[in-house]
This record gives C-alpha cells, sequence and structure tokens, in this order.
C-alpha cells in the first residue's frame, strides 16, 4: 500500500445481527455465482450457533474449497497458514496504451502545457458532466487556486472536516484563512451538515466539504447551508471521481470542485489535479492564476500588462496529461468493478461482529472508492487491538492499513501545521491572539476523534481484482474473529 498512498509512511514516498439470520458462504474459490449466499442453514448450523461456537473457539469457518484449510486454520500470525498469498491487482495499472500515448508526446518536444492538456480537459469535463475543466499539476495546487478565484483570503474562515489529508487544510491556512472544523457524521464519515450552521459567523467565507475515501457528503443541505449564509462551495472530490449524489457527479455541484490525479488515486496520471465549474469568468480567473497571472477570457490587462492579476504556475504537462486521458478509457469499467466487489464485501463483512462498513446517504447514487473502510469494534475482538488485527489481516496476506490514506492518527483539527501557520507573522498579525489561543478548543470534534482510534482500509486498488479476492479477504478476517481470543492473548 506505501508505493501507492500519501499517508506519511507512503506519501514521502454489530453488533450481533439476528442471531438466527443466514451467515454467508466465504467462498474462496470465488466461484462466479456472484452474490450466492449458501445459508448456515444449509450446514446445518445458523448463526446463533455458529457465534457460540465461535465464542467456545471450536467454530469452523463456512469457507468451501481450495482454501478451506487455510481460512479455517490457525491464523497465519500464530504460526499458520495465510488465508492468501498471491498479490493484489497492481495500482496503477500500467497499459500498452499508456506508453502508445506518452511516447509521441516525448518524441515531439512539447513537454510542457499545450494541445493534450485541453483535450485532457475536455474529456474530463465530458466524463464528469462538467461545463469547464482546468487541469492543475496537482490536487492540493486545484484547491489553493479555487480558494484565490473565489477571492477567499486573509481573515476569512472556511468551514470543513477534520477527517481528510493535510491537503485540504494546508491551502485554506496558505491563503491566509482559517480552517474551521465541523465535526464528521459518525455513519458516512464524512462533514456533519448539522454541525456547519453553528461555526457560521461573519468571517466565513465558503464550506469545503471533502468527499472522503470516494463517499459522498450531502450536497442538499450543505448547499442549502450556503445559499442561506452566502457562502461559496468548493468540494473536495480529490478521492471522488465519479461519485454521485442525486445522478449528479461529486466536484460538480458547489461553486468549484477540486480532483488529484496522484498515484494512488482512482484516476490518476502519478501526480495531477483539476477544478471543474460552471462560470465563465470564475474559470478564467482559474486559468489565468495557474497560469502565473497572465490574462485568459475576461482576465484582461488595464493598461497592456503582461500580468494583470497575481497568480503562480501550477500547470499540468503534456505527459501527464497524454496518461490521464488513457487512463480514462478504463475509468468506468474500473469503478463499476469497484462497487460490485465493494457491495459484495460489505455484504460478507457486516455479517461479522465488531466490523461496521462505513454507509452513504440516501442521496448518494454512485459511490467512488478511494479506500473501502469499516470501523474495527476491538471490543467485539476480546480486546485485540486494532494495530493487532492490522498485522494478523496482513499475516494472511491482506494489506489493510488504518490511515486510509487520509490521515495516519492525528485528526487535521490537530495537526502541527496550524500551530506553525499561528505562529507566522502574517497570521499573529490578521488574528487577534486570543482567537488563536482558543482556537484548539473551539475545534475540538470529537466523534472524528473516535471514528480515526477505528478505522481500517483497503486500497481503492484490491477492489480490481476477482470475486475470490474479496472472498480472501472477508475469510481472513472471519479466521481472525474466530480465534481473536488467542490473538489477544498471545499479546
Ligand atoms: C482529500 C484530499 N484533498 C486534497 C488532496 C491533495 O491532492 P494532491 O496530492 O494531488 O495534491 C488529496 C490527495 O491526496 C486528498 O486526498
Amino acid at each position: 500500500m506505501s508505493d501507492v498512498t500519501q499517508n506519511i509512511s507512503a506519501q514521502e514516498q454489530g453488533d450481533l445481527v439476528a442471531a438466527e439470520q443466514p451467515l454467508p458462504l466465504f467462498d474462496i474459490e470465488g466461484t462466479p455465482s456472484m452474490g450466492r449466499t449458501e445459508t448456515m442453514q444449509d450446514r446445518s448450523m445458523t448463526r446463533r450457533q455458529l457465534l457460540e461456537a465461535a465464542v467456545a473457539g471450536t467454530a469452523v469457518l463456512a469457507v468451501s474449497g481450495r482454501g478451506q484449510a487455510r481460512a479455517a486454520g490457525v491464523p497465519a500470525a500464530l504460526g499458520g497458514q495465510p488465508v492468501r498469498t498471491a498479490p493484489f491487482p497492481r495500482w496503477p495499472a500500467f497499459r500498452e496504451a499508456d506508453e502508445q500515448a506518452v511516447l509521441p508526446v516525448l518524441r515531439s518536444g512539447v513537454w510542457s502545457r499545450s494541445k493534450v492538456v485541453d483535450e485532457a480537459e475536455k474529456r474530463f469535463a465530458r466524463l464528469m458532466g462538467a461545463k469547464h475543466c482546468l487541469a492543475t499539476c496537482n490536487g492540493t495546487n486545484a484547491i489553493i487556486t479555487s480558494l484565490w478565484a473565489l477571492g477567499i483570503g486573509a481573515g476569512d474562515e472556511v468551514i470543513t472536516t477534520p477527517y481528510t489529508f493535510v491537503g485540504t487544510i494546508q491551502p485554506i491556512l496558505l491563503a491566509g484563512a482559517l480552517p474551521v472544523f465541523a465535526d464528521i457524521d459518525p455513519d458516512t464519515w464524512q462533514i456533519d451538515p448539522a454541525r456547519i450552521e453553528a461555526k457560521i459567523n461573519s468571517n466565513t467565507a465558503a464550506i469545503l466539504p471533502v468527499h472522503i475515501i470516494g463517499g459522498v457528503c450531502d450536497m442538499d443541505r450543505i448547499n442549502a447551508i450556503a445559499g442561506k449564509h452566502n457562502l461559496k462551495v468548493i468540494e473536495d472530490a480529490c478521492e471522488a471521481h465519479g461519485a454521485e449524489w442525486k445522478g449528479g457527479k461529486v466536484g460538480t455541484l458547489g461553486d468549484l470542485g477540486c480532483f488529484s490525479f496522484q498515484n494512488g488515486k482512482s484516476l490518476t496520471c502519478g501526480e495531477g489535479g483539476a477544478i471543474l465549474g460552471r462560470d465563465d469568468n470564475l474559470m478564467d480567473r482559474c486559468y489565468s492564476y495557474h497560469n502565473f497571472g497572465r490574462p485568459k477570457g475576461s482576465v484582461v490587462p488595464r493598461h497592456g500588462e503582461s500580468y494583470p492579476v497575481l497568480g503562480t504556475k501550477c500547470r499540468m504537462a503534456e505527459y501527464q496529461a497524454s496518461i490521464l486521458i488513457t487512463q480514462m478509457d478504463s475509468f468506468d469499467a474500473e469503478c463499476k468493478r469497484r462497487s460490485e466487489n465493494a457491495a459484495y464485501l460489505t455484504e460478507k463483512l457486516q455479517q461479522i461482529p465488531g466490523i461496521v462498513p462505513r454507509k452513504e446517504y440516501a442521496g448518494v447514487t454512485r459511490t467512488a472508492f478511494y479506500y473501502y473502510g469499516f470501523r474495527y469494534k476491538k471490543e467485539q475482538f476480546d480486546g485485540l487491538s486494532r494495530e493487532r488485527f492490522i498485522a494478523a489481516m496482513r499475516a494472511e496476506g491482506i494489506a489493510v492499513d488504518a490511515s486510509l490514506g487520509v490521515l495516519s492518527g492525528t485528526p487535521m483539527n490537530k495537526e502541527g501545521c496550524l500551530d506553525d501557520a499561528f505562529q507566522s507573522k502574517g497570521f499573529q498579525r490578521i488574528y487577534p491572539s486570543e482567537k488563536l489561543s482558543n482556537y484548539r478548543a473551539e475545534n475540538e470534534c470529537p466523534a472524528c476523534d473516535r471514528l480515526v482510534g477505528e478505522t481500517v482500509g483497503l486500497h481503492q486498488g484490491m477492489l480490481l481484482g476477482a470475486r475470490q479476492d474479496m472472498d480472501d479477504i472477508a475469510n481472513a478476517v472471519a479466521k481472525i474473529y474466530e480465534h481473536r481470543r488467542k490473538l489477544a492473548a498471545a499479546g
């Protein structure tokens, strides 16, 4: 995982459900009979019986086929055979088409932004159903550009979520604005719309919802709040390419939508980003900013000067765009496969006590996946810590992690970069010292703190595998659940 995700390690580089319900057959062989559910009754064992047996440490997993012994035996962490030794699909997926697209660009000698980037923008706008797209060098700079283009800066407050990657927060601080944190919804893990209004004051300029790990924020409620208080909405869709709210693609639902094409993302060209928008003048401003403040469309020089506005350079290169274009060809098919595999996996995992997959709002018509995430409730695993659960999963050949490429322990409302910014001359001059010293206390987010202590996730690349791969994942969790007592005692 560390080669594709961005979190530190990689960046630098129920409750028991109704006891009589059938337990799914975790088919290690991964038969093509998708969704096949052989009931426990078929095997003369009810869920209650199995759970009782499991508690007694005598349960046999309901697995079949070649892998039965490995899935039902001693956990690999205790010296047994791993459920799986085969690698999961590699990400990014390199294809000949990528090579064929990038070579002519390299040979042309035009590597800096030109026609191929123009084409990638058109293609991504079409894919997302957006009026305009501007390609950028990465997602962080897409957000920086958006904030600038909307005129958000020193003294402004931007309401966002603490459960996000640092690439959401640093752009706000770099603009000289204050990130203000509204706690998360514990079920969906997205910013809780019910907590946003209490954070609004006369300095509030924007809401920056983040569609985290490919899930979707409640955009109806967020847009309604923004409309009521005359606030801008910048969607951070860096992890949610192709996700939909009521049929509309995320990134097209606010004033501007920002994307990342970094290595681990479900649409990638190594590094890259994009802004989607519908307002012609606003998109001209974005373009100008990303190109040193040069004139563009409605951004015109007043006195014939070359750089009428302040800008920087964060353009995408031609070779990045060429890969992005070919990667878009397989994007829809990959999304479909991830969704089908994720649904299948959820069906299995949600039946294991102590595993609580992330949920979506009713308005979500398509989930995208950057990570597949669930809460791990150690109480139901005899106190086996999350770290040891993860190590046991890894020993079974399933590379799960706690950070989900988002954050690895410290929620964003407690990150050190906030303090560093607050100690800078700019912040000290802009903001009253009382405001900065009360900041931590006013930005407590206990629901996020709890979430961060319980998350476990699988990178989206693992969802591109076969049905059998999902069986392996679920079987590994079930095996650890079955042997939880011994694993916890092993200390
Ligand atoms: C939620 C979120 N916001 C912003 C970013 C920044 O994107 P990039 O890494 O392309 O700069 C990322 C990317 O990792 C992200 O996951």
